[in-house]
């Protein structure tokens, strides 16, 4: 007689006795229901298939950054794995999820981190998949005693998806001795390793001080498992941003729009506070603008072309163009 078909299971039964909490649905399969002869099948299910789609969104939504859309896969892989062995009633911790994001402004830090909270979160290891974002002032209370009730504040409202520090190293001063901060620290210490919260923390900050930030904070080091960092991008990067963020908005350049687009991106990356990818999409607004300036003033009625077409003169009428470029004060120049 032939032998029974294994049973086999994928993603969408959710399980994991680590992740449930309170107010969660039940699992609909137990850890340890899959014994000897079953099968699991990691790409199977609907979590299997959401995971496919996050990193199949962070392909295309984003260009370059290649390593740091394999850490992303590797990690995906790894909690896959995890979530099978528990299934077959392997025991083994829960995986290490704190992270830190490196890598300078609008290096795609935050959409990386709301896509990591959607993985983590098909994969039952979030309860949510929101992204709560903070800085030093969110944290830090002024006075004595206001420190530990605003920290725990954004703990609670982050607890079951991801605090995400961004400029972490201002929480740690050397400099001041008694500094609140430290206490956030000790707080955050704490709470990383509470597993009732099912919280991921995600420090994110330039690199540099990132690394000075956590050499002279051990104990946060060790419990951040996974360090991912951002490349600045190259000017050829930024040129294929800017295509995908038009076409995305239903614009395009022609063709001398899109070599002043490119010339003007080669200035910008000289300037002060530039801010890669951000920078390009504050420069495409500003070119909608003139855009629009362009059209009211033409005296026909507009065509479909006229209202998506980026031109040169909508790019060259930044002052990067002008004769004696300023550097200004602005966040962006004009
Ligand atoms: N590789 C990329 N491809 C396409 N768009 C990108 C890429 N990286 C960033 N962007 C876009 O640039 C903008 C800034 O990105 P994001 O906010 O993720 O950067 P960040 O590193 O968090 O910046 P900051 O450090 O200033 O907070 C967003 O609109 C994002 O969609
Ligand atoms: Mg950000």
């Amino acid at each position: 007689m032939a032998a029974e078909a294994p049973l086999r299971f994928g993603f969408d039964q959710p399980g994991g006795r680590r992740t449930s909490t309170v107010g969660e649905p039940e699992p609909e399969v137990e850890p340890d229901s899959l014994g000897e002869g079953d099968e699991f099948d990691l790409h199977g299910g609907d979590a299997g298939e959401r995971v496919e789609e996050t990193l199949k969104a962070l392909e295309d939504e984003l260009v370059g950054l290649a390593p740091v859309k394999t850490r992303v896969r590797e990690i995906g892989a790894l909690l896959r794995v995890d979530r099978a062995r528990q299934q077959f009633g392997l025991a083994s911790s829960r995986p290490t999820l704190h992270m830190s994001f490196t890598g300078g402004p609008g290096t795609g830090k935050t959409t990386v981190a709301l896509r990591m909270a959607e993985m983590l979160h098909a994969l039952g290891y979030i309860r949510s998949p929101k992204v709560h974002t903070v800085t030093r002032d969110d944290l830090v209370g002024q006075f004595i005693g206001h420190t530990a009730p605003k920290t725990k504040e954004a703990v609670a409202r982050a607890a079951g998806g991801i605090l995400f520090i961004d400029e972490a190293y201002y929480l740690f001063r050397p400099e001041n001795e008694r500094d609140y901060g430290q206490e956030v620290i000790e707080i955050l210490l704490t709470e990383m390793e509470n597993e009732r919260t099912s919280l991921v923390v995600i420090f994110a900050g330039y690199e540099d001080r990132m690394e000075t930030f956590f050499s002279a904070n051990p104990g946060l080091s060790s419990r951040v498992a996974h360090h991912i960092s951002f490349d600045d991008y190259t000017h050829d990067e930024l040129v294929r941003i800017a295509d995908l963020m038009v076409v995305k908005e239903n614009f395009r350049f022609d063709e001398e729009g899109r070599t002043a687009f490119s010339r003007y991106l080669e200035l910008r990356m000289r300037q002060p506070r530039f801010s890669n990818a951000r920078s390009v999409r504050n420069a495409i607004e500003r070119c909608r603008l003139r855009q629009a300036k362009r059209l009211v003033e033409l005296e026909h009625p507009l065509t479909r072309d006229d209202l998506i077409t980026l031109t040169a003169e909508d790019v060259r009428g930044s002052s990067l163009f002008a004769d004696s470029p300023t550097t200004t004060n602005e966040p962006e120049e004009g």
